[in-house]
């Protein structure tokens, strides 16, 4: 059945979390990257209604910036998810058409598991239906008792807190999501009462108020709990971020990205990976990372803020800091931090070295050790490395400074001032050797030990 009515969101996020033990509201805690609001946002637009209405708390303007340019309403008093709905109904206004009806804390529902739950409404006598769930273990979730236990009509639901003992053995859940008849939720919501346990206005009682009226409640069922899992804990925060990791990289693999172990491959909401690229395990990616196609990214590396052009290898233990920028073909070895950089095409950092505030030109070699020495205490300086420039193991260079082209720094050299292109540069101490020294000093020592 196509979904032919209107369509207007409500998403109920004025909840403090105090389950989550912090001062943040609970929707706007971070998932990949992106406050849980915005995930379920995104599920939300993506069904094209006509308005979206953001139910917030009296002291939550990152909340509300967040959601913008979506409307929102402040529950000044926290007295339910029916409270909730119920100030956000009255913005609404008489909506011919379907509301669905979304909680903020549960932010990973699919768009196709909407689109059934608003087609289950359909039909004359059903004033709504709602999102259910079977689930192993059902603790703290709210119940749905079935009218009978074959059919999908549901007769009551009922919360953990008002749960009989048999009650409490259900495993078909109330996962949050409602579709209600826009012309009759106003109506409906002024009748639930906070005659209950938690002495809370509970939004499941709408099942029961409609059948007052004789209209029906369906349940549309999801087979799929991970995505219906509620952010009551910080563990339930975790087991979310596990859910959205997986499917991240089920995105990005069904694009042509290898990944060998998605549950350690940490992928941000804005990470952008072309095919052929293989990941190993325990890479991480921070926001705003671009990486070209065939691009090799070995196991343990950190990238934030970095963009890598094809067929460069990254790793193992690499850290790529914010405004890094790798050429097609670079190689980035292991213990390598590289920050507000641009390594040129080809250009090896192979082990052990850092380069800060620095363009390195095509063809460069940064052997082991090396570093840029790029801050004085006070102020960040610029280091410029030409093309085919070969920097020795362990020098120092101290920035401002420029290699020019094909220059060759010799090892363990400390260079505080910059280098024609072609010559050496060497700044060490050219060391001497005294023959049978080490041996008459191993002699001498050992006769006064005695
Ligand atoms: C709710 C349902 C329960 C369901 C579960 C699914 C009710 C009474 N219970 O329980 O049946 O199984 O979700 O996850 O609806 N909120 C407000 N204002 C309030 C209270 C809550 O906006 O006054 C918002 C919260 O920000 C949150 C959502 O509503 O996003 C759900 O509230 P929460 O307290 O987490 O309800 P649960 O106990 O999880
Ligand atoms: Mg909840």
């Amino acid at each position: 059945m196509s979904i032919q009515n209107p369509l207007a969101i409500i998403i109920l996020a004025a909840g403090k979390g105090t389950r989550m033990k912090s001062d943040k509201p609970k929707v706007m805690n971070e998932l990949a990257g992106l406050p849980m609001v915005n995930w379920l946002l995104k599920t939300a637009e993506s069904l094209k209604p006509e308005k979206i209405v953001v139910v917030t708390g009296p002291d939550m303007k990152h909340l509300e910036e967040a959601v913008k340019p979506h409307i929102t309403v402040i529950q000044e008093t926290r007295n339910g998810t029916g409270g909730a709905a119920r100030i956000a109904a009255e913005k609404l206004g008489a909506f011919k058409g379907n509301v669905l009806i979304l909680l903020g804390d549960a932010p990973l529902i699919r768009k196709e598991t909407l689109e059934s739950l608003i087609t289950a409404r359909q039909g004359k006598d059903i004033g709504l239906s709602l999102l259910g769930c079977d689930i192993r273990n059902p603790t703290s979730y709210g119940r749905i008792v079935l009218a009978n236990d074959s059919g999908s009509v549901v007769e009551k639901i009922v919360e953990e807190k008002d749960a009989s003992i048999e009650e409490k053995k259900i495993k078909l859940v109330n996962t949050g999501a409602f579709c209600v008849d826009g012309e009759n939720l106003s109506k409906w919501l002024q009748q639930i009462t906070n005659d209950n346990a938690a002495g809370e206005f509970y939004i499941t009682d709408l099942p029961q108020i409609a059948a007052k009226q004789n209209m029906k409640t369906t349940a549309a069922i999801t087979h799929d709990q991970t995505e219906v899992q509620g952010c009551n804990t910080l563990l339930d925060l975790a087991a979310l971020e596990t859910t959205l990791r997986l499917r991240l990289c089920g995105e990005a693999m069904a694009a042509g990205v290898k990944i060998i172990d998605p549950a350690t491959t940490y992928l941000h909401h804005d990470t952008k990976i072309g095919a052929g690229t293989l990941v190993e395990p325990n890479v991480f990616f921070g926001e705003k990372v671009e990486i070209g196609e065939n691009v090799h990214l070995k196991a343990f590396s950190h990238l934030e803020d970095v963009t890598i052009a094809k067929n460069a290898t990254i790793g193992p233990f690499a850290r790529l800091r914010p405004g890094t920028q790798i050429e097609e073909g670079v190689r980035i070895g292991n213990f390598v931090e590289i920050k507000k950089s641009t390594i040129g095409k080809h250009s090896k950092v192979p082990h052990l070295a850092y380069v800060g505030d620095t363009t390195m030109g095509k063809d460069v070699n940064f052997s082991a050790g090396a570093i840029t020495v790029n801050y004085d205490g006070f102020e960040k300086h610029q280091t410029i490395i030409g093309k085919g420039v070969m920097i020795g193991s362990n020098v120092n260079l101290v920035a401002p400074i420029e290699i020019d082209d094909g220059a060759l720094v010799a090892a363990g050299s400390t260079i505080t001032s910059d280098v024609p292109a072609d010559s050496l540069s060497i700044a060490r101490d050219t060391g001497s050797i005294r023959q049978g020294w080490a041996k008459a000093y191993r002699e001498k020592k050992r006769k006064k030990k005695k």
